[in-house]
């Protein structure tokens, strides 16, 4: 639990700015010149607003505004009202308009506020009878066909709440963004547990359905420095697996319905995303002419894990033959087919759209872990039935249990020419750095693609292993292909800055074993920066 005095400290300090110029509270927060300031600070009871507020991303006319208004008893529909303006005390307002609560959506808010001003700064706040909630920024996209000087982004995903505390979401709300790109993994749906490992007390229930949901985010936000990154920046997030269950695939949507549908709601009360269709999530979104952001959802759309005999998903293992060997067939999808053509269709269009950056909001990892390579020639000629890409993998969670579709996107990347492709990735509570292949069981395949995976919040990594973790970062690295970059014992974030000549990656961090990760001193630092000069799959590597 943080101390009163703390946060009075730094409310204070964040207070202070707001009185400022733009210039000098802009030099006192260690941002550039010129940009824009951070929001106000909570006041210390935020009443009924209690889980804060928070804003996505949605296109260069709109953005989504959230909130959730809960006194102690909300009995019947609330009108809420909100305002954007164009500056922090709200001298100018640009749109206003009122959201309704009420028990039915568990009193979360959700507005599209729209006939924005593109590529701009906003400011937000929601009001109910003289009750204000805290004051957001957020930003529209900038017009299509323009060319933003830059884009930059944090990239997080696995906030495991009882395991740690989060420096990096206070990192995070501290940096000049144009969006928080968050890949999943935002509740975790597992029973609270009284693991020695845990750092706060986490009483809840396994989420099962509506209220076990609806009560994950209600405790996750409660933690003051996740709302301080919602209140600081546009989101756009993802869901990973634990938003409904551990490594759930289409099979489960059948055999959970309802579970499934609990989750969904939730999330989709919870989060700062407007509805496309249903419970579709894969979207996109553009920056000018300088990044498309393509957003996936791996998980409600793919196919069924390999199964052994009792029926146990088999997550790990030897694909030189029956049952995992099935891994590789043809056909078999993390996608489903809409959303390949969708995301195959979006890299063409964009690549034609003369757009430099084409990023994908990727959850799980496309490089494969490999850690044996079975397709060789000399065992080939031996086993002559061996599927392509045969192997030892470390997981087929990932999009090495669907090797046939990640030919698929690797081959027309290759074939199209499709320049400037990124994967970032989360889900595996690491930091790693890899070049995509066009087929990585060919000694001198073309590189299509960077990936980088972006670490944890705070959920665990290979620390807990003790020195086991080293040996395996320094494993990874003699793998085929091997990884250029790994780091299992920290957690943090990705910074990832695109310009029209020029993109360039941090991995920001802090040492798991830090004591005291709740203190304001565990600031996570610069620990690597990639250098990825636009047209190029020259990635340089700088340390520290
Ligand atoms: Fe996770």
């Amino acid at each position: 639990m943080r101390g009163k005095a703390e946060m009075d400290r730094r409310g204070l300090l964040r207070g202070g700015l707001v009185g400022l110029s733009g210039a000098a509270a802009a030099s006192l927060i260690g941002c550039a010149p010129g940009t824009a300031m951070l929001p106000p600070p909570e006041p210390m009871d935020l009443g009924p607003f209690s889980c804060g507020i928070a804003s996505g991303v949605h296109s260069d006319t709109a953005v989504v505004l959230w909130t959730r208004f809960a006194p102690a008893a909300l009995a019947g529909p609330v009108q809420v009202a909100w305002q954007v303006a164009s500056d922090p005390g709200f001298a100018q307002i640009v749109q206003s308009g009122t959201g309704t609560g009420s028990a039915q959506n568990d009193g979360c808010i959700k507005v599209l506020a729209d006939n924005l001003p593109a590529g701009q700064t906003l400011w937000y706040r929601f009001t109910v009878d003289g009750l204000s909630s805290p004051i957001g920024r957020t930003k529209t996209l900038p017009a299509p066909g323009s060319t933003p000087a830059s884009v930059r982004l944090a990239v997080a995903s696995c906030q495991n709440y009882s395991v740690g505390y989060y420096p990096a979401w206070r990192a995070i709300a501290a940096e000049d963004l144009d969006a928080v790109v968050f890949l999943g993994d935002y509740i975790y749906e597992y029973a609270g547990s009284a693991d020695a490992l845990d750092v706060r007390a986490d009483g809840s229930v396994e989420a099962t359905d509506l209220p076990s949901y609806r009560a994950k985010y209600k405790m996750y936000k409660s933690d003051p420095e996740l709302r301080a990154a919602h209140a600081a920046h546009p989101f756009a997030p993802v869901w990973d697996d634990h938003e409904f269950m551990n490594d759930y695939d289409r099979m489960s949507l059948l055999n959970f319905p309802e579970r499934a549908a609990a989750a969904y709601q939730a999330w989709f009360e919870y989060q700062p995303v407007w509805p496309i269709n249903a419970d579709q999530i894969y979207r996109r979104a553009r920056w000018g002419n300088l990044l498309d952001l393509s957003l996936l959802d791996t998980r409600q759309y793919r196919d069924p894990h390999i199964t052994g005999p009792n029926g146990e998903r088999l997550l790990v293992g030897s694909t030189a033959s029956l049952p995992l060997s099935q891994v590789h067939d043809v056909g078999r999808s993390i996608l489903g087919t809409k959303q390949r053509d969708w995301l195959l269709d979006g890299f063409s269009q964009a690549q034609s759209d003369a757009v430099t950056w084409k990023l994908v909001a990727n959850q799980v990892m496309i490089s494969p872990i490999r850690i044996l390579d079975l397709d060789e020639p000399a065992l080939r000629a031996l086993r002559p039935d061996l599927p392509k890409h045969a192997g030892v993998y470390a997981s087929f969670d990932d999009w090495s249990g669907y090797s046939w579709e990640r030919d698929q996107l690797t081959q027309r990347v290759a074939a199209e020419g499709i320049s400037n492709l990124g994967f970032l990735t989360g889900d595996i509570h690491a930091f790693w750095q890899s070049q995509v292949l066009r087929d990585f069981d060919e000694p001198f395949s073309p590189v299509v693609a960077q990936e980088f995976v972006c670490g944890s919040i705070s959920s665990k990594g290979l620390d807990y292993a003790g020195d086991f973790a080293q040996a395996a970062e320094t494993a990874v690295r003699t793998l085929r292909p091997g990884f250029r970059y790994a780091d299992f014992r920290r957690r943090g974030f990705g910074l990832v800055n695109c310009t029209p000549s020029h993109a360039s990656v941090e991995y920001r961090t802090v040492n798991a074993s830090t004591p005291d990760l709740n203190a304001p001193s565990a600031q996570p630092k610069r620990r690597v920066r990639f250098d990825w000069p636009a047209g190029t799959q020259k990635v340089s590597i700088t340390r520290g």
